[in-house]
């Protein structure tokens, strides 16, 4: 099969397309042939060498795919061969065919096409497992989300607005990208690059503060971060961009119970992301299926072109999601089931 492959840590022309075998798939597990695949900021850190995938895992990089059913292990309930699915894997989506664990597969929402769906599998589950699961969002709070147009930051400030009516705050570096946060549910948008961005958002709180915080910064941003929630308030750190060190004051975390987590999900158990996917088929898939919550997509390149998919995201000029279109199915709906 023709994959892209990370020749060696460096910039988007280190891509390069190869031959690999057809990998096999094992006890829970689908071949998927994949019609398209989601490229994430995470695919641009392996590329680089900053994020080797975990131990035992494909090196072909792509962490999410939508694609039909070629062939399943043993003890595989559903899905099917034949059906169309997208999927979360930990590796292995920049591919024609790609391995995933059935757990992790699911249907695609109604109405998405194979391409659009492909988009989903990566924001999704780290939107869910970070503010909903660890930022424990809830009813009516105020989420704030650094890099609105992030493909993470776009599904969780819907996740945020649908399913919590929460506030929903963004940060943005241009007003092109402050547009699309508004566009998307944000309530207000502030430019990051202003010096006082933290006395911005605790002013539209009126002065109350933040409950929930979800940053890829890091760094510098934590301290602010954290004098920016509101008592009770969630901290959730799903990268550390600017740096992965901070000086932060202890005093405040007791003082006014703040939480400090975060997490990665590529190295979680399938057991772990399964119960991830049970939950966005049953509470977002509908609504994606509604048109109340949408993805957005800004570029679509043949799986040859993907390293000017990363030159996109190197140069930060993305706005929601890139994916690459794997076969000719990509922009067509899935067969209805039989
Ligand atoms: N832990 C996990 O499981 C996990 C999984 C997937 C992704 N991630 C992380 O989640 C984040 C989003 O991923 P993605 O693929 O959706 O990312 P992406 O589309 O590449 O977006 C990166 C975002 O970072 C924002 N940004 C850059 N500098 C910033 C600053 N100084 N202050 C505030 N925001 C800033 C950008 O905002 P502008 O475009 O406005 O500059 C952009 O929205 C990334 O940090 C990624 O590493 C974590």
């Amino acid at each position: 099969m023709t994959v892209m492959e990370i020749r060696e840590p460096g910039g988007p022309e280190v891509l390069q397309l190869a031959q690999r075998p057809v990998p096999a798939c094992g006890a829970g597990e689908v071949l998927v042939q994949v019609a398209a695949a989601g490229v994430n900021r995470p695919d641009v850190q392996q590329r680089k060498g900053l994020y080797p995938p975990p131990a035992g895992v494909t090196d072909i990089p792509g962490l999410d795919i939508a694609g039909v059913v070629a062939a399943v292990g043993p003890d595989v309930a559903w899905p099917r061969p034949g059906d169309a699915v997208c999927a979360l894997v930990a590796g292995g989506g920049y591919a024609e065919y790609c391995v995933a664990p059935a757990a992790q597969c699911m249907p695609l929402p109604r109405g998405f096409t194979f391409a659009q769906a492909a988009t989903l599998p990566e924001v999704f589950f780290t939107a869910w497992n970070n503010v909903i699961w660890l930022g424990r969002l809830a009813e009516g709070e105020t989420l704030l989300v650094q890099g609105g147009t992030s493909g993470v930051g776009l599904a969780a400030m819907q996740i945020g607005k649908q399913l919590r009516g929460a506030t929903v705050l963004a940060t943005s570096s241009s007003a092109a990208k402050r547009a699309v946060c508004l566009e998307m549910g944000a309530d207000a948008v502030v430019d990051y690059r202003e010096a006082d961005w933290p006395e911005q958002l605790r002013a539209l709180t009126g002065g109350r503060g933040v409950d929930v915080i979800l940053d890829g910064q890091g760094g510098d941003y934590t301290p602010l971060e954290l004098g920016l929630l509101a008592p009770d308030g969630r901290l959730v750190l799903i990268a550390s961009h600017r740096a992965p060190k901070a000086e932060i004051s202890t005093r405040e975390i007791y003082l006014r119970r703040l939480t400090l987590t975060g997490s990665t999900l590529r190295a979680r158990p399938v057991a772990y992301k399964a119960r991830i996917a049970r939950e966005l088929v049953e509470q977002v898939w509908p609504l994606l299926a509604a048109g109340r919550i949408r993805t957005h997509i800004c570029g679509a390149y043949p799986l040859a072109g993907a390293a000017a998919a990363h030159a996109v995201l190197d140069a930060n000029q993305q706005v929601g999601k890139l994916l690459l279109t794997v076969s000719a199915l990509a922009d067509t709906l899935p067969e209805p089931p039989a």
